[in-house]
């Protein structure tokens, strides 16, 4: 059985010291549960953050990395700088990265292998738009993302890699994705996985829905036969509501 996975992501919020109460505040409540539970913090917060979540079963991630080691990258911060201070989670590929900052299915694909290199675990976010999805396209979209994502890694590294599967009409609008319709999506990611590198590899896979996760559909979500948790944004930046989602059962 896959294990679930739970994870924060603060996009640009959240100032040091409210970092470090968050996460005071959440370790109690989260201590047994089952779940794995990841925080992706701004890099500001990184270090504070890892130092708060010491011996506590939260783990700390980034929100983005340089694919080069180091060089004349201005405002870049690279694998190995997060992995020096500990970090051991990092999303890659979000759709608002893709969206705004020009991150391509190919720099995503240099960015996985740079991860690993790291020893990083990456978090790579697959999704398809509202319009390719009334174009039927939805499918298609994600399967390809996926493949690209995933391009030259070896079965090991696949089986190390999360997907959360986003897809971009529902984040941060409200609109969530109904169970079914996540899981079909999610199911066709693994069946792409399955054609690639096996079913051993597929069943191995985490796989994330995110896109407007709150406390009312997480149980829902998370309880189907693919959905292997959440990758969760603005109800991940108050304890009260991601403690729910983390102990959803
Ligand atoms: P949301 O964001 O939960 O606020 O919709 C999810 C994400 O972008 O990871």
């Amino acid at each position: 059985m896959r294990r679930k996975v739970i994870a924060g992501n603060w996009k640009m919020n959240m100032l040091p010291n409210e970092a470090m109460s968050f996460i005071e505040g959440l370790a109690p409540m989260v201590k047994n549960t089952p779940n794995e539970v990841i925080l992706c913090v701004p890099y500001t917060d990184l270090f504070y953050s890892l130092l708060t979540a010491q011996n506590t079963n939260i783990k700390i991630g980034a929100q983005n990395m340089h694919y080069a080691e180091k060089g004349a990258y201005t405002g870049e911060v690279s694998g190995q700088m997060l992995k020096a201070i500990g970090v051991e989670y990092v999303i890659i590929g979000h759709s608002e990265r893709r969206q705004y900052f020009g991150e391509t299915d190919e720099s995503v694909n240099k960015k996985i292998k740079a991860a690993f290199q790291n020893e990083l675990k990456p978090i790579v976010c697959v999704g398809e738009t509202l319009e390719q999805r009334e174009q039927g396209k939805a499918q298609e979209v994600i399967t390809l993302q996926t493949k690209l994502a995933l391009e030259g890694l070896s079965n090991e590294q696949i089986k190390n890699t999360m997907i959360a599967y986003e897809p971009i009409w529902a984040i941060g609008t409200g609109k969530t994705a109904t169970a079914e319709d996540a899981n079909q999506a999610i199911m066709s990611i693994r069946q792409e996985i399955a054609n690639s590198y096996g079913n051993d590899v597929a069943e191995e896979v985490i796989i994330l829905y995110g896109g407007s996760v709150k406390p009312e559909n997480a149980k829902e979500l998370f309880t189907t036969s693919d959905i292997d948790g959440g990758l969760v944004g603005g109800a991940s930046l108050k304890v009260e509501d991601f403690e729910k989602i983390v102990n959803f059962e």
